[in-house]
């Protein structure tokens, strides 16, 4: 049942409703001003608001507005004895949800539409619910893996996403450092609002502050406007800051501020602003040697370590490299149409028995190369510098590292698939200007031209 609150300035109306929807188990409560019902909204969240237009000083209109602005979520039933045809449309516009003219049938009218209210505003409710459900099945199930490792991974991301703490990702490269941030935010309270990732590694000191905690107009040359910064846009949600152990000593001093205050002034700026937002750090280094390098103060490493996860690289995580490859194999055959259908048996073996210096990602960026280059349904892979690898020793790596497969190749198809995958990440890295993707592949204009023919680019 509802939470609902009436707002006419004829008393006895007020109390009909009132009556009515107890009647029905309702919560009501009932005021006979729009300041009254301004100040009910500000500090309580109704499910339905029935205000009256007419009244002295704030006009129920006015309470509608201020509703809308403040609790969104509350449908406003507007009703008048007044009779102009501006009044509907007017209220209408403005997010009412019904309006009802005052008449004989009034008290069937609003119980009506209050039950078409009540409806609503549950279908969101479950609406809501259900996405945020699936939107957590969905990040969880992104991290593809069954063995111990990233089972109890997936655990520790369920347990600390309810938490508001700091938290460290730690991990080698590729080993899905950032995808793990991602759930742990999208499993959280906080889902619903912005997920913001920020490489501290690609920014100098200045530019990387003048980011995170915005500035304010003419605190440097070419701040013409005041910028909001990356923590203040995060509000409410969760700022992943990656590589954190390559930023200076004197942007740790900042960090550490916000961490302690939860407050941040922006470049130039006087004024402190708090800000609400779960920090979630990550790091291919090792931090504690940095620290004792040095290099790394040694507060903001134990403010940071609140909560510190692992990421287990590739080779510790025993079949799961089959797993992703299969998913990685699937991914990419639907992307590039494909009729990729399997591995080939002695990739898979070499696979198995490879240490993924790279992890994910390189097992990633692999089975791509080898599905752009495949012409069969079965995928023979070539592993990057495979020397652990028995399939390289098989077939013996040419000069450019490619394999020659035991099957032997169809050489024509081979090189156009190739010509034809290196045009594509050419018009990609370029952004589709094609002038500049000839210049990359070291072709001119018009060979590039007739290439884009030739494989039906556009
Ligand atoms: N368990 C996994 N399941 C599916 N995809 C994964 C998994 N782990 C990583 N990936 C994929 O591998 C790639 C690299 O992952 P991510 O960017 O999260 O790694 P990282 O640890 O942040 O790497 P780096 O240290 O280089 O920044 C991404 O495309 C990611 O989607
Ligand atoms: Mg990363």
């Amino acid at each position: 049942m509802g939470y609902i609150l009436v707002c006419d300035d004829e008393r006895s109306i007020c109390q009909m409703l009132q009556i009515a929807f107890q009647n029905q188990g309702h919560r009501v409560e009932t005021v006979t001003s729009g300041e009254q019902a301004c100040r009910k909204i500000d500090s309580t969240l109704y499910d339905i608001v029935v205000t009256d237009v007419r009244m002295p000083h704030v006009t129920g209109m006015d309470v509608l507005q201020h509703s809308r602005r403040v609790s969104p979520d509350t449908l406003v039933i507007v009703i008048t004895a007044v009779d102009d045809s501006e009044i509907p449309i007017e209220a209408l516009n403005a997010g009412a949800f019904y309006y009802i003219r005052k008449g004989p049938k009034l008290l069937d009218d609003v119980l009506t539409a209050a039950a078409l209210a009540m409806d609503r505003s549950h279908l969101r409710q479950q609406n809501a619910a259900l996405k945020r459900d699936a939107a957590q099945r969905n990040s969880l199930e992104n991290i593809i893996g069954e063995s111990e490792a990233i089972r109890q991974l997936k655990q520790t991301i369920r347990t600390i996403a309810t938490t508001n703490s700091t938290v460290i990702v730690s991990g080698e490269s590729g080993t899905g450092k950032e995808l793990v941030a991602r759930a742990i935010h999208t499993c959280s309270p906080r889902s619903s609002d912005p997920f913001v990732s920020v490489n501290c590694g690609a920014f100098p000191e200045t530019l990387l502050e003048s980011e995170l905690f915005g500035y304010v107009k003419g605190s440097f040359t070419g701040a013409t406007t005041n910028k909001r910064g990356l923590f203040e846009l995060s509000s409410g949600g969760t700022i992943f800051l990656d590589e954190i152990s390559e930023t200076t000593l004197s942007m740790q001093v900042k960090l550490l501020r916000v961490l302690q205050e939860r407050c941040i002034r922006p470049v130039g700026g006087g004024q402190e602003t708090p800000v609400d937002v779960r920090v979630i750090a990550a790091t291919n280094k090792n931090l504690l040697q940095h620290v004792q390098d040095g290099l790394f103060r040694e507060d903001l490493y134990y403010r940071l370590s609140v909560i510190p996860v692992e990421v287990p690289p590739l080779r510790d995580r025993g079949d799961d490299v089959v797993l992703l490859a299969n998913h990685f194999l699937k991914k990419f055959a639907v992307q590039m149409s494909k009729n990729v259908v399997r591995l080939s048996p002695e990739s898979l073996t070499a696979m198995k028995g490879y240490d993924w210096p790279g992890n994910v990602r390189v097992l990633e960026n692999t089975i791509e190369r080898a599905v752009a280059m495949s012409t069969e349904d079965e995928l023979r892979v070539s592993l990057p510098n495979s020397g652990s690898s028995s399939m390289s020793s098989a077939s013996g790596p040419g000069a450019l590292g490619v394999v020659l497969p035991p099957g032997g190749v169809d050489l024509e198809r081979y090189i156009a698939d190739v010509e034809k995958s290196l045009l594509q990440s050419a018009l990609r890295r370029s952004n589709g200007v094609q002038t500049r993707a000839a210049e990359i592949l070291k072709l001119s204009y018009r060979s590039f031209r007739h290439m884009m023919k030739k494989y039906d680019l556009s």
